[in-house]
């Protein structure tokens, strides 16, 4: 790898791992630097492997014309050819899409229609473990010759290492919090299964409003990675707050608001300690903590913003963690059935929820039955 960031012709500045620039802006920017070398390169994608669900998920893409992939997902045992590659790390070239495309998955056919007629696929491997992928692909037949891939490899090595740094990163955050919360009993409270359901629901809600709202699928993957995360502020609160059995007093339910404004200043202390402060996925985990109880008719907490004052990814949280709080037992309450947690989240859209958040979880409900059925406490 440090060899193939040596051949890279970009200048050592841009290949420094400030992870200042999202990964979506640096793949981008690496696919301008070989333009000129490689003009008919018309595609630098990625995707991300997710073992547990054995989905793969677009993830980035480098092409002007829009990603054909954009926020899709494919199982890997659905894609025989990448799955053999995926375990093998070799790599995958198809010369001729049109007449693969016959034998293969519907994600070809949709890279066919946007014009791509080859196809270069490289493995992402970290730790041991298969990560994801590497795409190239050019409008010509027969773009991948063995030389044109010498060429290529290195930048295919630093699009991976990029990825893999960027991944890391958000782990490495993940990994902080989930110190913090073993070391205090808050992990007691908000059992693990509410975290991994609250996030898939997040992450259905924002995989649909994303294109409406000019999001990227890299903000979708953040926003389901630091969903979690929403309520760390909670292991400030005291723990005959935090744990009392029965309905919390008006006075004890003020003193239990304050976890919003501790939970900010965690990320802000975490972002310095990890010299990530000003990269953009910070604000996407600001605003998961900080918005996660404001409502869009302004009557929330701690800010009382309203309308789109609100942060997206404040309001997309808001409906999976409540809805799944709802749903599940607490120490002060009884399970509410989906049906009564959804009629509750209706009739409250427009008021305290984002309408169309709301929409987009009642008409997910098999896929939110599965997830229940997945992760059950
Ligand atoms: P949480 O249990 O994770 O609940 C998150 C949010 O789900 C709540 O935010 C509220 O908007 C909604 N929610 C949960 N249960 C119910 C319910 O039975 N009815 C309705 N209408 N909404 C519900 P909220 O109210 O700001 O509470 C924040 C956190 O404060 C809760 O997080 C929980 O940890 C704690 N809390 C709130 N009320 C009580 C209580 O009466 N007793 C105890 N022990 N804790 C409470
Ligand atoms: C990964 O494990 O590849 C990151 C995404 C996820 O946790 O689903
Ligand atoms: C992709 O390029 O995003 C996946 C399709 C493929 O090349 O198999
Ligand atoms: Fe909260
Ligand atoms: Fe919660």
């Amino acid at each position: 790898m440090a060899t193939a960031c040596r051949a890279m012709p970009v200048s050592t500045e841009e290949v420094a791992p400030s992870l200042q620039q999202g990964l979506a802006e640096r793949v981008a920017a690496y696919h301008r630097d070989i333009r000129a070398e490689f003009p008919r390169l018309d595609r630098i994608a990625v995707a991300i492997y997710d073992s547990r669900t054995d989905l793969l998920r677009s993830f980035v893409d480098s092409s002007e014309g829009g990603n054909p992939f954009e926020h899709t997902m494919a199982r890997l045992a659905d894609l025989p050819e990448l799955a053999r590659v995926a375990r093998s790390g070799g790599i995958r070239v198809i010369d001729d899409m049109v007449t693969h495309q016959a034998s293969s998955a519907s994600l070809s056919r949709r890279l066919v229609k946007a014009g791509y007629l080859s196809s270069f696929a490289m493995p992402i491997h970290h730790k041991g473990a298969f990560q994801g992928f590497v795409f190239f692909n050019s409008f010509l037949r027969d773009y991948f010759t063995p030389s044109v891939i010498r060429g290529l490899r290195p930048v295919a090595d630093l699009v991976a290492l990029t990825t893999v740094m960027e991944l890391e990163a958000v782990r490495m955050l993940q990994a902080a919090v989930h110190t913090v919360r073993q070391m205090s009993r808050a992990r007691d409270e908000e059992t693990h299964a509410h975290l991994e359901r609250m996030a898939r629901y997040a992450r259905i809600i924002a995989l649909r409003l994303a294109p409406r709202r000019g999001r990227s699928d890299e903000w979708v993957e953040f926003l389901y990675q630091f969903a979690p995360l929403h309520d760390i502020g909670k292991i400030g609160v005291p723990d005959h707050i935090l744990f009392k059995p029965g309905r919390l007093t008006p006075e004890e339910f003020e003193v239990m608001k304050q976890h919003v404004a501790k939970g900010c200043e965690i990320v802000e202390v975490m972002a310095g300690n990890f010299g990530i402060d000003r990269a953009s996925h910070v604000d996407i985990l600001h605003n998961v903590v900080g918005h996660h109880h404001e409502c869009v008719d302004g009557s929330g907490y701690p800010l009382g913003l309203s309308g789109d004052a609100v942060s997206l990814e404040g309001r997309i949280v808001a409906v999976a963690d409540v809805f799944d709080a709802l749903t599940s037992n607490r120490p002060y309450k009884k399970a509410w059935t989906n049906d009564e947690a959804l009629a509750f989240l209706t009739e409250q859209a427009g008021r305290k929820f984002d309408p169309e958040a709301v929409d987009i979880l009642c008409s997910s409900q098999s896929a939110v039955r599965d997830i229940q059925r997945t992760f059950t406490d």
